[in-house]
């Protein structure tokens, strides 16, 4: 079955990188897929060929696959419809004594006592799908072994990308949600958002969720001048913001008591975009449901786009973000942190500054943009090219290696102080507010998308932006170690590997406490170190 899986998967990734599929073809295609499928809870006793032969008397599968989450579970994706309905007519609803169950046929199944155990046949640790990424000192080892640091960024990201099985079960659980919203609003989608479908999600990350009503909103339909339209007392709020909250909140209410596998379910109303969070067990996804998000599903198509157009693009976003997150420069805790949205941007407006650059600003993607991909939400203008053969790239042939040193150098000596990030333009301009790190939001651009971001945070970023800019310039962390092993075996730290260890600078808490500190001596050099550079490079 191994083998069977690796073979579906390379074809999927050389289809999506040959066809360049848009993320709209890909929610569609995938979404579809979901409506089909079905989550098993399996015993680890489960006898794979028993199984499959109970599942195919209700229609031919397409595809399966098994993976650990407080137990094994398997998605099974049928050819047909159909085959879920008759499977779920045969379902038995368990009834207790002490406990009762909501009466609720979800697609979310439980397998008991299929046959007697064959030891030769039973689901076993190696044949499970990773839904996790591999521990960061693992990681570490993996990267040292590798014989340059282009190799190791390519290992970097495909050990840490979603894999095409955590992106179907991240499409079914939208799916197996929908099921639930579909009660309330019979028309409702439920898409997945964000780093789940941006081409940056690594396996464990959030589940971001959006409840689509679009397909009846009435927005931008003209009222017919006769004929019917619905029920005069429909209910109204006093503002979309109100729609929204009240629909997240009975939403809320029937996932937390009726959605099987959903605990946790908090409902944060009040924050700026009105959310409800909950943990899906089965999945082990962390879930923030949103609705009427328009303007985030087109960032997510941006990032998308930008990730499709080079693959620099990907490797180096995540090659960043890993940095960051090894570093605590972002967190999975709220806070003054950086998020990996605004790094994403970072790493963006970069690359549009190389010369000549690797990636076109969004002026010029909206320059491009046709009659049918004009977008306006709420009074911005989100509208961008979605064809990508409209698009031209610029010749450039910077490797990963020499990306990755300059984005620490451009960061390190960038004018925070002064200018904002503008990926619109592929400029900075001077700061429209105050505030330590400001990066211009590409759609409500009178937003800064690093708002919460304070000076010491971004201190920290500067200072671990300088301290690698300075190592990837050592001849002793920038050249493999050959076969030389460190610490119980472990091969020797080098290259991006060094990047990830523990820095040297990373302690600075706060502005005032650094100034009271003598600057270390190895700051110092660095700091020596990138100024000659810069010299040499304007002389
Ligand atoms: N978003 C946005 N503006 C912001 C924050 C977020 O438009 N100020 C959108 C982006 O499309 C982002 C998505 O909302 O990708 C989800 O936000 P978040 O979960 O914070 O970021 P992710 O990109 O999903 O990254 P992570 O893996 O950290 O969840
Ligand atoms: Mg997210």
């Amino acid at each position: 079955m191994a083998f069977r899986l690796a073979l579906i998967h390379r074809r999927v990734i050389s289809n999506e990188k040959n066809g360049r599929k848009s993320l709209h073809t890909l929610h569609v295609e995938r979404q579809e897929q979901a409506e089909r499928s079905v989550l098993i809870s399996c015993q680890t006793s489960t006898n794979e060929k028993k199984f499959l032969k109970y599942l195919t008397k209700h229609g031919e599968i397409n595809k399966y696959f098994f993976y650990e989450s407080y137990g094994v579970y398997a998605v099974v994706e049928f050819a047909n419809q159909e085959s879920v309905a008759s499977l779920l007519e045969g379902v038995a609803i368990p009834g207790g004594s002490h406990e009762s169950a909501v009466p609720f046929k979800s697609r979310l199944l439980s397998l008991r006592n299929l046959g007697s155990v064959d030891s030769s046949n039973q689901l076993s640790g190696w044949q499970c799908q990773p839904q996790t990424t591999i521990p960061i000192n693992e990681l570490i080892k993996r990267l040292s072994r590798e014989e340059s640091i282009n190799k190791q960024i390519s290992s970097l990201t495909e050990a840490y990308q979603l894999t095409e099985e955590n992106s179907r079960l991240r499409f079914l659980v939208c799916s197996l949600l929908k099921d639930i919203a579909t009660a309330y609003f019979p028309e409702c989608t439920i898409k997945p958002f964000g780093s789940s479908v941006n081409g940056f999600g690594k396996l464990g990350c959030d589940l971001d969720m959006l409840l689509d009503l679009d397909s009846i909103s009435g927005r931008n339909v003209k009222l017919p001048k006769s004929g019917l339209s619905l029920e005069y007392q429909m209910k109204r709020a006093n503002s979309e913001r109100a729609v929204t909250q009240s629909i997240l909140s009975v939403i809320g209410k029937c996932v937390d008591q009726f959605g099987p596998g959903c605990v946790g379910v908090q409902k944060i109303l009040n924050a700026r975009c009105p959310l409800v969070r909950f943990a899906h067990q089965p999945s082990g996804f962390q879930c923030d449901l949103t609705a009427n998000n328009r303007v985030a599903m087109k960032s997510t198509e941006l990032l998308y786009l930008y990730g499709e157009l080079d693959p620099r693009v990907r490797s180096l976003v995540f090659t960043v973000r890993c940095w960051a997150r090894a570093h605590g420069v972002t967190s999975s805790i709220p806070g003054a942190w950086i998020t990996n949205f605004s790094l994403t941007v970072m790493v963006l407006f970069f690359l549009q500054k190389r010369s000549p650059p690797i990636i076109p600003t969004l002026d010029h993607l909206r320059d491009l943009a046709g009659p049918a991909d004009k977008s306006v939400i709420e009074g911005n203008d989100c509208t961008f090219v979605s064809d990508f053969n409209k698009i031209q790239l610029q010749s450039n042939t910077e490797t990963l290696e020499q990306l990755l040193g300059e984005f620490f150098e451009f960061y390190a000596t960038f004018p925070f102080s002064r200018m904002s990030l503008n990926i619109r333009k592929g400029k900075e301009q001077n700061k429209p507010e105050v505030a330590p790190l400001h990066i211009q939001n590409p759609f409500e651009t009178s937003l800064n998308v690093s708002k919460n971001v304070n000076a010491s945070q971004l201190d920290r970023f500067v200072a671990l932006c300088q301290e690698s800019a300075w190592l990837l310039q050592q001849s002793e962390t920038s050249t493999p170690r050959g076969s030389g092993v460190g610490d119980e075996g472990a091969p020797t730290p080098w290259g991006l590997a060094t990047l990830l260890l523990p820095s040297q600078v990373a302690g600075i808490k706060s502005r005032k406490k650094r100034r009271r500190e003598p600057a270390s001596e190895r700051i110092k050099g660095l700091l020596e170190s990138l100024k000659n550079k810069n010299q040499l490079k304007k002389s």
